[in-house]
């Protein structure tokens, strides 16, 4: 005897009935990039559809995120000016700060993610204080907790430490609680590859290291047991919520962690994961909604609650036409 499977996939309601998995709006983080300016919004080269963006524009920008049922957005500033140790980012009038507090004065209802990282304020590109050749590990969690506060004190929602910095997580708890903010989440970059797909980020972000790489922070592309442990420890450190990252290349990974921890997970759908889409599909390689929606599909599949995607606006608008 075998099992007729054919006759639950006759027909599209039962399709629906028995569909295991659905994407909606309310699973995506959305991520801007902001810089100094008025008036600014220049497309990036390597990532069509992607914008850096002033102040003001941002503020237009969450209008029409909210139109799409977007609430949640992750931001990643770009300074005017960079330094060794990232000043701009310990600044209250820093280039983060102030978008935060523009935006959450505008729209109250928009949920403030922030990236929380050095390489975006540094004039070496890296993620932390450099001592000789690398990233002096504890001397960037004596900063990190000051760049907590920052974004704190101007109304962040939730703070997401991207540098892969060992003890980073408790050294921020320890922060946030000792200044009275022991109800501001902190979502992890709980496991985070050092990956070629970064390539874009790094050319919107304006933070390509000057020197070597990541590799002595971020993680080994080829380590499963490893990468289990990373999102393991911050747990026990206290995050609210873990992550992988990149996603695609990653899918064991993102399903492994899910069947060992009950924390919510989010996965980052990374630059590079982002561009090769957009490019197939703009020489009509494939087709690009289904692509783009199938690949979303894989992540809830393998078990993310959250996705942080560049593709978030174009999803909403594909889940408008298919109501
Ligand atoms: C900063 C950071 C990076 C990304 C998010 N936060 C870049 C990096 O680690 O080089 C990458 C995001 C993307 O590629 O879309 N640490
Ligand atoms: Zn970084």
């Amino acid at each position: 005897m075998f099992q007729r499977f054919r006759r639950t996939r006759l027909n599209t309601h039962l399709r629906s009935l028995v569909r295991e998995t659905s994407v909606s709006t309310n699973d995506f983080i959305y991520p801007l990039f902001v810089r100094l300016g008025k008036g600014i919004k220049s497309e990036v080269a390597s990532m069509p559809g992607v914008f850096q963006m002033s102040i003001d524009e941002i503020l237009k920008e969450c209008i029409e995120l909210k139109k799409l049922g977007l609430y949640s957005i992750i931001l990643f500033g770009i300074p005017d000016v960079k330094d060794s140790i990232g000043s701009d980012s310990l600044c209250e009038h820093g280039i983060i700060a102030s978008a935060i507090r523009a935006i959450k004065k505008e729209h109250p209802e928009m949920f403030v993610v922030t990236d929380l990282c050095f390489c975006e304020y540094t004039d070496h590109g890296h993620c932390g204080i450099i001592d000789e050749e690398t990233v002096n590990n504890d001397a960037t969690l004596e900063i990190s907790g000051q760049q907590a506060i920052i974004h704190a004190k101007a109304g962040v929602d939730m703070i997401a430490p991207s540098g892969m910095m060992d003890g980073i997580i408790e050294t921020l708890r320890e922060a946030l609680d000792g200044a009275g903010y022991e109800n501001l989440p902190i979502m992890a970059y709980s496991t985070k590859f050092a990956s070629g797909y970064y390539g874009p980020f790094r050319d919107v972000a304006e933070s390509t290291p000057s020197f070597g790489d990541r590799a002595s922070y971020q993680m080994d592309p080829a380590n499963r047991r490893e990468a289990i442990s990373e999102s393991i420890s911050d747990e026990l450190q206290g995050a609210d919520i873990l992550m992988v990252k990149p996603v695609l290349a990653y899918l064991d990974i993102v399903r492994e962690i899910k069947d060992n921890t009950s924390l919510p997970m989010a996965v980052y759908n990374v630059s590079g994961e982002y561009a090769m889409l957009k490019l197939a599909g703009a020489q009509d390689l494939i087709d690009y909604d289904r692509v783009v929606m199938e690949t979303m599909i894989s992540f809830k599949r393998a078990g993310a609650d959250i996705i942080i995607s560049y593709h978030a606006k174009e999803v909403a608008k594909m889940l408008q036409k298919q109501l």
